[in-house]
């Protein structure tokens, strides 16, 4: 009896790869997210938070400009330094919305605090201006290059170490104290709206990479953490929150999303679910590298510019916003 062996030679490239190329861009976002995922879970330990101060040396431009799922090359994350990072679907519930909103099976997300806790006091109203938690979504499509949102509770966060204590909005209210609107401060050299980040890219190509004809997107996000991920958690600190997360496994439901139509009519539509389809990891790649675009929310405003006169302007002397109109709910008993 022969047995022949057959001998397979890999060549393998170790080039890093580049997340901004068109050769990148255009593969399947199957293929794009494995490309992510392998470099997040090559290094599972977290980074360093940076010192405050170096915020102000970098322009905030790229973060607007930059589209790519790397960061640019020798920049660092100021803000949002250190978290914890997922692969998740979005499954959608019957909407008028396109694109994303009709479904979305290759999402990153990340969680993450504004910036470094302290947690020498465990009791939860040390939480306030402290832990301040948030979460990146990154939608990848064939073809294109991928869309991204933030949503916080707010900047300043709640008086809770649970991460989920509350809903996370895409939409953020004006930031107090002094090391929060200096960030304000310097984002708003990139745009002029910084509390609000736009939907609109979400809504313009299916998950396949399909043109939409009419795209449709929602004025704002509201993601819901359920009860099971919320009551992993207690208001007091007794572990750092990604120790926590990592108890979380794939396939867990973690949000229910809704939608808020126009500032006129703010009551919410439930839209869908976010649930996770790994498990959630601190990541080195996910802290120094991993880039989720901010999309300026003027680009939305082009749309619907009806939305204009409730929008917060960021200044950077005097009066911080500035907004003619307050959004209003009139149902908000009925919906939500
Ligand atoms: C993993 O990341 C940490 C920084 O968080 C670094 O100190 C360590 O050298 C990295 N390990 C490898 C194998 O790259």
């Amino acid at each position: 009896m022969i047995k022949k062996i057959f001998f397979l030679c890999l060549i393998t490239l170790t080039l890093a790869s580049d997340f901004s190329s068109q050769q990148y861009q255009s593969q399947k976002r199957t293929s794009k997210i494995n490309q992510i995922w392998n470099e997040v879970v090559k290094n599972t330990s977290s980074s360093k938070f940076p010192s405050p101060l170096g915020l102000l040396v970098e322009s905030m431009n790229p973060t607007l400009e930059h589209v790519s799922d790397q960061l640019p090359e020798g920049r660092k994350k100021q803000v949002h330094s250190v978290g914890s990072v997922a692969k998740a679907e979005f499954i959608a519930e019957k909407n008028l919305y396109t694109g994303f909103f009709q479904g979305a099976d290759s999402l990153i997300i990340r969680f993450s605090l504004a910036k470094e806790p302290d947690y020498t006091h465990p009791g939860s109203q040390y939480a306030h201006d402290n832990f301040v938690p948030g979460i990146a979504l990154k939608y990848l499509i064939d073809g294109q290059p991928s869309a991204n949102l933030f949503a916080m509770h707010g900047v300043n966060g709640v008086y809770s170490y649970n991460f989920f204590d509350l809903d996370f909005n895409n939409h953020i209210p004006q930031p107090e104290g002094f090391q929060l609107t200096v960030v304000a401060d310097k984002f708003s050299q990139g745009t002029n709206i910084v509390q609000f980040l736009g939907l609109r890219k979400f809504s313009e190509h299916t998950q396949d990479g399909k043109p939409v004809s009419n795209p449709n997107f929602p004025y704002m996000l509201t993601f819901k953490p359920y009860k099971q991920v919320k009551d992993l958690f207690t208001s007091d600190y007794t572990q750092d929150y990604k120790e926590i997360l990592k108890k979380i496994p794939s396939g867990t439901l973690l949000f229910e999303v809704f939608a808020t139509l126009s500032p006129a009519q703010t009551c919410k539509q439930k839209i869908g679910d976010i649930r996770t389809t790994s498990e959630i990891t601190p990541s080195y790649f996910g802290d120094t590298e991993l880039f989720f675009q901010h999309q300026d929310f003027t680009h939305d405003l082009e749309v619907h510019p009806e939305w204009e006169p409730y929008t917060p302007y960021w200044k950077l002397i005097g009066d911080k916003t500035a907004k003619k109109k307050e959004a209003k709910c009139p149902f908000s008993n009925l919906f939500f």
